[in-house]
């Protein structure tokens, strides 16, 4: 059996194309199956968990080990299932295998969900700015390539990807286009009103937090992208209780703090979310 070091080392092999630079953007190749290096000596080393870092400066992240563990366990209970069935009714089918790369994957389990139900061949990637996502996510899946990078100075080369995801993610829609391929399409995911709406009526009660709008952030991906499609999807799905402080812990936002999570009551949760499907 092959270690997750060797398996990703299999993996870059076979997908070396993908690579540049994230410090000079020439071609990279792999030495003794666990260093990339480009053509001026920049190199980057396996993790023994498998993920690779190719970020090129130092960076801190909000996001830390206990969120990235609240979300996985959140995304595991599958209350965005109705969310993969339109993302994957847009992915290509007529390609014998389609590159993929998660932008802001965090814990990665969206991305492996996507790759199990997708029906053909998938090299899949995914790369995040926060170490502990990225760390999660190589522990838990190891048929993905993790990176740990940043999206204004990605580690890969113009042309690689058939598909770029962006899920929850803040975006960079000059380096989606330099990544994807002729044909390829950018799907992104932005909250809409209902997004965890029961959630927030018990922390904001009647407040003007209580609701949000990303008009802006719609307007702009239609800006960048020549052809658009939208669709939104809003489903209400019964939890447990057990899922309510690990819901109130998948945002930065510390509402985990602000109140004793006894008192919150939920039987259900809502997830809306528009998908934007951009291609060139
Ligand atoms: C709300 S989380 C969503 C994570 C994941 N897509 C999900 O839905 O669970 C946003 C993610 O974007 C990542 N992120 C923020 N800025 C980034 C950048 N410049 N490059 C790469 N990732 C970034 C954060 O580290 C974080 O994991
Ligand atoms: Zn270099």
């Amino acid at each position: 059996m092959l270690s997750k070091k060797e398996k990703s080392a299999v993996w870059i092999q076979r997908n070396i194309d993908v690579f540049s630079c994230p410090h000079c953007q020439s071609d990279m190749t792999l030495k003794e199956n666990k260093t990339l290096v480009c053509h001026n000596n920049h190199s980057f080393d396996l993790a023994k968990q498998g993920y690779m870092n190719m970020l090129t400066h130092q960076v801190n992240s909000m996001y830390d080990q206990s969120l990235f563990e609240a979300r996985k366990k959140v995304i595991d209970a599958m209350l965005y299932e109705q969310m993969y069935e339109e993302i994957l009714r847009h992915l290509p089918t007529e390609k014998a295998s389609i590159n993929v790369l998660d932008t802001g994957c965090g814990e990665g389990t969206h991305l492996q969900k996507l790759k199990d139900f997708y029906t053909g061949e998938m090299a899949a990637a995914g790369i995040d700015i926060a170490k502990e996502g990225i760390l999660a996510a190589a522990k838990n899946y190891s048929e993905i390539m993790w990176i740990v990078g940043d999206l204004a100075k990605s580690p890969f080369a113009s042309n690689s990807f058939d598909v770029i995801l962006n899920i929850l993610s803040p975006a960079n829609y000059d380096e989606f286009k330099r990544l994807l391929k002729p044909n390829g399409k950018v799907i992104k995911i932005v909250p809409q009103s209902g997004y965890l709406k029961e959630l927030r009526e018990q922390f904001y009660a009647q407040s003007e937090k209580e609701a949000y709008s990303n008009d802006k952030t719609v307007a702009r991906f239609k800006e960048s992208f020549p052809h658009v499609d939208t669709l939104r999807v809003t489903a209400t799905k019964k939890i447990s209780t057990e899922l309510v402080p690990l819901l109130a812990h998948m945002t930065p936002m510390g509402w985990h703090q602000e109140q004793k999570m006894d008192d919150v009551k939920l039987t259900e949760i809502t997830i809306d979310v528009e998908i934007l499907i951009g291609t060139l």
